[in-house]
């Protein structure tokens, strides 16, 4: 059976909601567990290859995802960013342990347009806007402190709106693959995988052994 983009989107809607819920009631009950105050169902696992077939994986936020596909920002600079210009392959991966479930999502990462990444930019909050500013993403820096002082003489020197930096953007991950994934007891997990050859495709449903 054959299914569009859209229909998976709804399914992975649906769960993202639902695990959503489910963080907010645990953040109700618990708030200290949440050490940083915010709740983020929404932050998923990337991982991209580098040119000398070298993976690597970090936690990013997830923006918004649509007809398009996924979107995250990020350091254009950053690893991921150097990985992203020669082999833009990715891997995206959501885990809830509320519901026992995961997503795992493949496709082609590609920037977002620059008025995009400028959009986003605007609705910032200035002190991620500072950081995005300021920080030399994954380059090695003298010490912890050296960044401390350098946000701080950045917010001093700009009082006025903070304009995104040229190395600062979006990337859109347009989905190949998508499987849900669903924990059972005794390791039965029910497996679906939605694949399809190109955006122009259909997704081909099968279901895979746990
Ligand atoms: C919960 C969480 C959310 C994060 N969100 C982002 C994000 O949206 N964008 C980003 O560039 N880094 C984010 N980071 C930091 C990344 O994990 C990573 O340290 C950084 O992007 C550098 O990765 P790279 O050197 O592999 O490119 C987040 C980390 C955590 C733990």
């Amino acid at each position: 059976m054959n299914f569009t983009w859209p229909e998976l989107l709804d399914k992975f809607n649906s769960w993202m909601d639902e695990a959503k819920n489910a963080y907010e009631n645990c953040y109700k009950k618990c708030p200290e567990f949440f050490s940083s105050g915010e709740i983020l169902p929404h932050a998923f696992n990337l991982s991209t290859v580098s040119t000398d077939n070298r993976p690597s994986s970090r936690v990013v936020l997830m923006k918004d995802i649509n007809l398009e596909g996924l979107s995250f920002y990020t350091n254009y600079d950053s690893l991921k960013g150097l990985d992203l210009i020669e082999n833009t392959q990715s891997s995206a991966v959501f885990f809830w342990p509320t519901h026992s479930r995961q997503i795992r999502i493949r496709g082609n990462a590609n920037r977002v347009t620059r008025q995009e990444s400028e959009n986003y930019w605007g609705t910032r909050h200035k002190i991620s806007q500072i950081s995005g500013s300021i920080s030399p993403q994954g380059k090695e820096i003298k010490s912890y402190q050296w960044i401390e002082e350098a946000s701080e003489k950045f917010k001093i020197e700009n009082p006025g709106p903070i304009s995104c930096p040229k190395n600062w953007g979006g990337y859109r991950v347009s989905v190949l693959e998508i499987e849900f994934w669903q924990g059972h007891f005794h390791r039965l997990h029910n497996r679906e995988l939605y694949s399809r050859p190109s955006i122009a495709s259909l997704f081909r449903k099968s279901i895979l052994a746990p």
